[in-house]
């Protein structure tokens, strides 16, 4: 992509981001008029709704011809990853933000022919915006992000993740997840993705397993991670593209192997 024409979207993206971050704090305590989707933990709120076709409506006025792919429908139905693609989770983490009003984020990966250019991951609570570009590293705010730690082991690792690894499954024997658990240092359930990477590109954990996240949950984080020198596949080492759900790992490259080594012990 363009640097210059990339410069200009970022800008706005990031404009984009916290106007809805800040809308969505202002209306927070309004009804939230409550639904469920795929089950009865899947919410939606009418934020994450009117979040998404702010960001459609912007971004089909400013750039002609740039496609969307959204968690809640508003952007196009898309067949490949040709052109410039914002892939967008207005809400990510709407549990939490139904039940804890915090602990979510808006998350906005842009990409150029299925190549990850920018992503940024907003922690609307918090105010702390995670932003990267391709090839000029990760950001906390104004803050650079240092390059993932290389010595890292697996005994000391902190790993997000959330209890379904424990329980039977349909991927994983459960019983291996359990000696993964015992063998690392500890676990983290943050019931954001977005978040859950950003924090993987920070540093404050060492990487995060889940199940089946779609695009919108990881778009933004696979970009952040990859400058800081991470790396993101799916449970089983194996590329990931922008159009379809997968299991997920995330993490530091020093640890990697070692924790692709328990999926393929437990794999089922
Ligand atoms: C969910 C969150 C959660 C993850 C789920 C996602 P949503 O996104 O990222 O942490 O475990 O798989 O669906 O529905 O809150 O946008
Ligand atoms: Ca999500
Ligand atoms: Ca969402």
């Amino acid at each position: 992509m363009d640097v210059v024409l990339r410069d200009e979207i970022y800008k706005q993206a990031i404009k984009w981001v916290l106007e809805a971050g800040e809308s969505i704090r202002d209306k927070m305590n309004d009804p939230l008029d409550i639904e469920t989707k795929s089950n009865a933990n899947d919410l939606v709120t009418k934020l994450d709704k009117e979040t998404e076709q702010f960001f459609v409506e912007k971004i089909k006025g400013a750039f002609t011809g740039h496609s969307i792919i959204g968690e809640e429908g508003y952007g196009d139905d898309l067949k490949n990853l040709d052109g410039t693609v914002w892939i967008i989770d207005p809400i990510d983490g709407t549990m939490n933000f139904v039940h804890q009003k915090r602990n979510f984020a808006i998350s906005v990966g842009i990409y150029q022919d299925g190549i990850g250019e920018i992503g940024i991951i907003y922690d609307v609570m918090e105010n702390i915006l995670y932003h990267a570009k391709k090839g000029e590293g990760a950001f906390k705010d104004d803050k650079r992000l240092s390059s993932l730690n290389e010595k890292s082991t697996i005994n000391e690792a902190i790993i997000g993740m959330n209890h379904f690894w424990l329980c039977e499954n349909r991927l994983i024997d459960e019983k291996v997840m359990q000696q993964f658990v015992k063998d690392i240092r500890g676990t983290r359930t943050y019931g954001s993705a977005a978040l859950e990477f950003a924090y993987t590109a920070e540093g404050i954990v060492d990487g995060y397993i889940s199940m089946n996240l779609s695009p919108w949950d990881i778009a933004a984080g696979m970009i952040l991670v990859k400058e800081v020198g991470g790396v993101t596949t799916d449970i089983d080492g194996g590329e990931l593209d922008m159009l379809h759900k997968s299991s997920i790992l995330t993490c530091n490259t020093s640890i990697q192997h070692r924790i692709l080594a328990y999926m393929q012990k437990g794999r089922k």
